[in-house]
């Protein structure tokens, strides 16, 4: 292979087989491994994929060690500072940001698709009042797929455009539909005056009783938060939603795969944990008492909000959802909240623990983000549904991605069978007593 960078590989001495190494723009490099069954009857074992590239992709990009995430090249601190969520939803799915031109007629078309079919609302009823709202999530977008039979060619670049947009513009109303019906409150129609996040908030917030008025603080706080949300290369629910897309499924069916998959508190769940493990902790005088739980191997219990799976140093985002966390509350004259308080203070304790820093355990996404949803109102069985509307975002931008792939192949792993050898059916009379 003239030039080729290749991995050699050779077992028990036997001859010695070439794989090619691929190289990335940022990143790690990858053994091209696609050949290695066939050539040696061999496969590779990679519980949790610790080493593994699932795809090629152009969208997002972390640096772990740097405490890196970039969207198509931008970093995430810019598009935080100097873009609106639909405009990073934009470059996401397009590669590049929007001009002046293409954000309007962007936000025009969304906004022209965030009501739901009436019908959609009757799946509400069958839900107990007190479900929780992710389970509502995975089955009213699941149901989304029972009622766009119009687009069903999604190798037509407008059948793709026509879901993303259905998706990107009904999370939130089907997101704050969720919190309506849990709280027995009516339903709010989008108003059509107010941009995206705004919208949102109406929905939320709103009531038949009196006219909403968002704070532009908060808006934009929360715009933010979808941004920092919107993709993280292939965490496990946007792996999910391109194994599901991978069999040629329904996108909205794909999306709902994801939403389940995020709902983890290993995952997207670990917001609403962590702000219900602050309030288990309570007191500033208690910390040490669950750092200790944390590093006890005979104790289940994990700091939420703590450990990532790429970042080995901060989570960028963790950063900028302290800062908006602190002018969320200075906005609210909430400063001495005391959960904030106490989030600051476990923070610099466990930053100073060598467990924590041997193991290069930061903050994460999650660390912060529950409490200045709480702060601007929203209850904590939504803070997953939160992230669910942000990530919708990335997973469509990642669905897309893996259609469109050259290489795309209905995803299939292996696996290491390790259960009983080739055995024989004794008939039932003839079985020995257990
Ligand atoms: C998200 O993948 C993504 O990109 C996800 C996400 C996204 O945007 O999509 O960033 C969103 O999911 C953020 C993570 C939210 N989860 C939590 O905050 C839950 C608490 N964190 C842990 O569950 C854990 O850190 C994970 C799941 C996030 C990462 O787990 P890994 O990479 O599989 O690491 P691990 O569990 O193997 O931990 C390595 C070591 C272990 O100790 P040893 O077995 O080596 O002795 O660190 C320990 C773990 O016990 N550890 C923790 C810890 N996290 C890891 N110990 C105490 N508290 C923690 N939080």
């Amino acid at each position: 292979m003239d030039g080729q960078r290749t991995a050699i590989l050779s077992i028990d001495g036997t001859a010695s087989i070439e794989f090619p190494v691929m190289s990335p723009t940022h990143g790690n490099d990858c053994v091209d491994i696609r050949s290695l069954g066939g050539k040696t009857g061999l496969f590779t074992y990679d519980s949790g994929f610790m080493s593994t590239a699932s795809c090629k992709s152009r969208i997002t990009y972390i640096d772990g060690d740097k405490g890196e995430l970039l969207y198509r090249g931008y970093p995430i601190e810019q598009l935080a500072e100097h873009c609106s969520f639909l405009e990073v939803a934009y470059l996401l799915k397009n590669g590049e940001l929007p001009d002046a031109g293409q954000k309007s007629e962007f936000e025009h078309t969304i906004r022209y698709h965030t009501m739901v079919h009436d019908q959609l609302t009757r799946f509400f009823s069958g839900f107990r009042r007190d479900a929780h709202p992710m389970a509502v999530m995975v089955g009213v977008v699941g149901a989304l797929s029972a009622f766009y039979h119009d687009v069903t060619d999604f190798d037509d670049p407008a059948g793709r455009n026509n879901s993303f947009n259905r998706l990107v513009a009904k999370l939130p109303t089907i997101v704050a539909m969720a919190y309506k019906y849990n709280t027995g409150m009516p339903f709010n129609y989008p108003d059509n005056a107010l941009d995206y996040t705004a919208n949102f908030m109406q929905m939320m917030f709103g009531l038949p009783t009196e006219k909403y008025h968002p704070n532009p603080v908060l808006v934009r706080a929360l715009d933010t938060i979808f941004t920092l949300h919107a993709d993280h290369e292939q965490n496990a629910s946007t792996s999910t939603v391109r194994l599901a897309g991978s069999s040629g499924a329904n996108p909205f069916a794909c999306i709902s795969a994801g939403i389940a998959c995020l709902w983890g508190p290993a995952h997207g769940g670990a917001n609403e944990a962590c702000l219900q493990m602050l309030e288990e902790i309570g007191d500033v005088s208690r910390v040490g008492e669950y750092i200790k739980r944390a590093k006890d191997k005979n104790d289940s219990f994990k700091l939420m909000g703590f450990g990532h799976r790429v970042y080995k140093n901060f989570d960028p985002r963790a950063k900028l959802m302290r800062k908006v966390c602190h002018d969320v509350l200075s906005e609210l004259g909430l400063e001495d909240d005391r959960l904030f308080k106490l989030a600051m203070e476990l923070e610099k304790i466990a930053l100073e623990d060598p467990y924590f820093v041997d193991k290069k355990l930061y903050p994460n996404v999650d660390f912060y983000s529950g409490i200045v949803q709480k702060a601007i109102g929203i209850p904590t069985s939504m803070f997953t549904c939160i992230f669910a509307l942000a990530r919708t975002v990335g997973w469509m931008a990642q669905w897309e991605e893996m259609i469109t792939d050259p290489e795309y192949k209905i995803g299939r792993p292996r696996q290491l069978y390790i259960g009983a050898p080739r055995r024989n059916v004794v008939p039932l009379g003839q079985r020995p007593l257990a």
